[in-house]
């Protein structure tokens, strides 16, 4: 079944039936002000955190009945009422029309109802931490229309939301109403001192402009009424607000107008949601007299959100590539970038900070649309990595770099692991790092970046490059009895532990491409003895791996007691997704084990929905750490279809130059692919979600854990450097793209170094990948690496394959 079309022009997903499988999210704002709406209006605000800045209440674990921005309408004349969302009033689809524009960080919903017609905009204006929601109501009939407007919020008693969900003898007793002219105002603790910073004391306001207020209400109960929802809330049924303030019990925003429409007459009317004190509340409302000031905003983020993505945007003759590659993927690997796990209807926003794999991978996904703001995080995660090698497992929203405290290794229980809740250092942390900073240098070309100076987490400072020395350090010093680095906590999968002695074959081919990578660096500098050692522990290294291969595939690595995880002859989990393709990726596999593992991959692993982890999943055969047995079969990581990894899948064989079987791994876990199956993949068609459930799972296809996952960054890696082939390195760039035998060609558009490049590839001979020629504006080049000096301002790029 199908609920929406991607429009591809305006950069937006339009959800025509409101009716979806789960309420499909879009996010708005910044965790500085965040706000998180659903094509049906639901969804919740916070400032700073979405644990501890909760304004806007949100009910967890619900599909029903969800608290939102709702503004009602209510015929006076008729005695009807609906809201410009679906829900929560609901009414019968085929009276009520409506449309749903999720966009780049806005939100429009178009409804008719009784020849009403609204178009509600809900969007953070850039750089602002308030919100607004914009209805237009034009009256579409031939008589004057008499309707009352009602847009109401259900405010949070207390920021901290577990509190406020919980604790209600408490948090029901700290905070009361008023209304001041146009707007509400909830007051919390005002009298634990007047004072923003120092104090639980806190003010909210839920304004309106447009229309004058007739009636309000600050009291949640006097608005809903008793034994009453959302969708029929008294005040609304009855035609008016009772004007009654809360004191003691739940507060809300009720702002009642009314207002008389001609025939085909317009009214504009905009509510905003802050935490701001009256009088600035007064300032944020009144300059939205300013007639046109909401348009100008949302145009100006649009232009601000297009502007970013229109630095690479492809047309290929896949529709789903090109609306996830240059719309939907990206602005998810924004979101990632920029909200990490934060807050979404599945992450609460418990976690007051970035995971440091899941950071250093989201920066991935940007770097080949705004490498500079990608370096700025990369400069913030490497001064998260402690003197010693190792990255910080947390890295905490209000890190102090070169003050922090660190994980003990001896000591599970230190500071840091009761103030973060994790124990102990993981064993991939900090070598993400080289696949990050290689890519960013490839980018930009600033070589130079590995001279920069950073603090170290604990103190101390270094060259990136000294920095990086380290991460290779950090992990050989915590080798292995089969001399590859030890597990430590965990590796990427959190739910594998292979204990603090145990290896993980993951891990390894990381390190091994982490040589390769700062060989690469070492030589370049003239830092022989560096390079040296490489050439040294390296091939030692690759020794171990030889090791790991076991006919034909590379085990998951060796427990502590030295068994073997991950072995042909093993009854469950035999064979494991990562392995293979970091094999590849690494740079490790011969042409031949690189071939067969990845074929294996395909025949055991691969499923109509992608590609699972690891196959058979445990259910009776696994040990202490195989944690993931807790997960029913074919679920998360347990064999699961992971999504994050489809995205290594994907680059893997498109190094491999097998353009269909990458395609095929792209498209099968593909949101876009599943737009017209939405009542099996349930989330929304738009975004990936962290995994699906694979196939013996009675729901396979369904996916979860929508918006914060790493797979933005690398489904992304894939599609751009595997798929597209943009592999640019300090000098220029390799063009390499590994596409469907079926393709004629395809193009990109990509801003280069300050530079725009046009780059036409066809695809005449119907090959998966293989350059036979290139010429750079008009001239013919060798191979198919285009050297920056021969760049100019506008560069036109022709290559053929064959
Ligand atoms: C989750 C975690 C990530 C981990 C992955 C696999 O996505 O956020 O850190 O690597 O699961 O276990």
């Amino acid at each position: 079944m199908q609920y929406g079309y991607f429009d591809l022009e305006h950069k937006e997903y339009v959800i025509t039936r409101p009716d979806t499988p789960a309420p499909w999210a879009n996010y708005l704002g910044s965790p500085e002000y965040g706000a998180i709406v659903s094509n049906n209006g639901g969804g919740y605000s916070f400032v700073k955190s979405g644990a501890n800045g909760r304004i806007i209440r949100y009910r967890f674990n619900s599909n029903i009945g969800l608290p939102g921005r709702y503004i009602y309408i209510r015929d006076n004349d008729a005695k009807d009422y609906w809201s410009c969302t679906w829900q929560p009033v609901g009414k019968p689809l085929d009276q009520y029309k409506t449309e749903c524009h999720h966009g780049t960080a806005y939100t429009t919903i178009k409804s008719d109802y009784a020849d009403i017609h609204s178009e509600l905009t809900y969007y953070v204006p850039l750089n602002k931490t308030y919100e607004v929601w914009r209805t237009k109501i034009t009256n579409n009939s031939d008589r004057y229309r008499n309707l009352s407007t009602f847009g109401f919020v259900e405010f949070t008693n207390e920021n901290n939301y577990e509190q406020d969900q919980v604790n209600l003898q408490y948090t029901l007793f700290i905070t009361r109403t008023s209304f001041e002219g146009n707007k509400i105002v909830q007051h919390i603790n005002e009298n634990s001192g007047k004072d923003e910073n120092g104090s639980n004391w806190r003010e909210r306001f839920f304004g309106v402009v447009g229309a004058p207020v007739s009636a309000y209400n600050g009291n949640l109960d006097s608005f809903i009424g008793s034994y009453r929802t959302y969708g029929n809330p008294v005040a609304v049924e009855r035609g008016f607000c009772d004007n009654k303030l809360n004191y003691n019990s739940n507060a809300c925003g009720a702002l009642q107008s009314d207002i008389i429409l001609a025939p085909g007459e317009t009214k504009e009317i905009i509510y905003v949601v802050g935490q701001k004190n009256p009088k600035v509340a007064d300032e944020i409302l009144a300059a939205y007299n300013e007639p046109g000031k909401v348009d100008a905003e949302v145009k100006e983020l649009i232009a601000y959100w297009h502007g970013q993505l229109n630095n690479f945007q492809i047309e290929t003759p896949s529709d789903e590539f090109n609306n996830m590659v240059n719309v939907w993927n990206a602005y998810q690997c924004f979101i990632t970038f920029i909200w990490s796990r934060a807050a979404s209807f599945i992450y609460c926003g418990l976690r007051n900070g970035y995971g440091y794999r899941d950071t250093v991978q989201d920066i991935q996904g940007i770097i080949h649309i705004n490498p500079e703001l990608a370096a700025e995080k990369i400069r913030f995660m490497i001064s998260a990595q402690v003197d010693n090698g190792g990255g910080l497992p947390l890295v905490k929203f209000d890190h102090k770099a070169g003050h922090e405290t660190c994980p003990d290794e001896n000591d599970e229980n230190s500071i840091y692991a009761k103030e973060t809740g994790h124990p102990c250092y993981r064993a991939d942390d900090a070598l993400w790092l080289f696949p990050t900073v290689n890519k960013y240098i490839g980018e930009s070309g600033n070589k130079a970046f590995l001279d920069e100076v950073i603090v170290y987490a604990n103190g101390g400072e270094d060259t990136v490059y000294e920095h990086l020395k380290r991460a290779i350090n950090f992990s050989m010093e915590r080798l292995g009895a089969h001399t590859m680095p030890a597990g430590l906590y965990a590796d990427w999968n959190d739910c594998l532990r292979l204990g603090k002695k145990g290896e993980s074959t993951f891990v390894a081919f990381q390190l091994y491409y982490a040589m390769s990578i700062i060989k690469g660096y070492a030589l370049d500098r003239g830092d022989n003895e560096y390079a040296a050692y490489i050439d040294k522990v390296q091939p030692e290294l690759g020794k171990s791996l030889e090791a790991c291969w076991d006919e034909d595939r590379f085990i998951r690595g060796y427990r502590e007691n030295g068994e073997i995880v991950g072995a042909k002859k093993d009854p469950e989990a035999s064979m494991w997704l990562n392995p293979q393709s970091w094999s590849v990726i690494s740079g490790f596999a011969s042409d031949k084990q690189a071939e067969t593992a990845m074929e294996k991959v395909h025949e055991i692993l691969n499923t109509p929905f992608g590609v699972k982890i690891m196959e058979p999943p445990y259910v009776d055969h696994y040990f202490d750490g195989a944690l993931m047995h807790i997960f029913n079969p074919d679920t998360k990581e347990n064999g699961g279809i992971f999504s994050q990894t489809q995205g290594w899948a994907i680059l893997a064989e498109s190094l491999l130059g097998h353009g269909d079987r990458a395609f095929e791994y792209f498209l099968e876990s593909s949101p876009a692919n599943m737009n017209d199956k939405a009542e099996v993949r349930i989330l929304e068609p738009y975004v990936h979600g962290q995994f699906t459930e694979s196939t013996r799972s009675p729901y396979a296809g369904r996916s979860h854990v929508h918006w914060l996952t790493g797979t933005g960054s690398t489904v992304m890696v894939g599609c751009v450097e595997g798929i597209c082939g943009m592999r640019p390195n300090a000098e220029g760039l390799v063009i390499s793209p590994s596409i469907p035998h079926t393709w004629d060609g395809f193009k990109i558009e990509k801003n280069f170094r300050g530079k725009h490049l046009s780059i036409d590839i066809q695809n005449p001979d119907h090959v998966q990948s293989g350059v036979k020629s290139m010429t750079v504006n008009g001239e013919a080049v060798e191979g198919n690496f285009v050297c920056e000096c021969k760049m100019t301002e506008q560069t036109n790029i022709v290559v053929v394959l064959g």
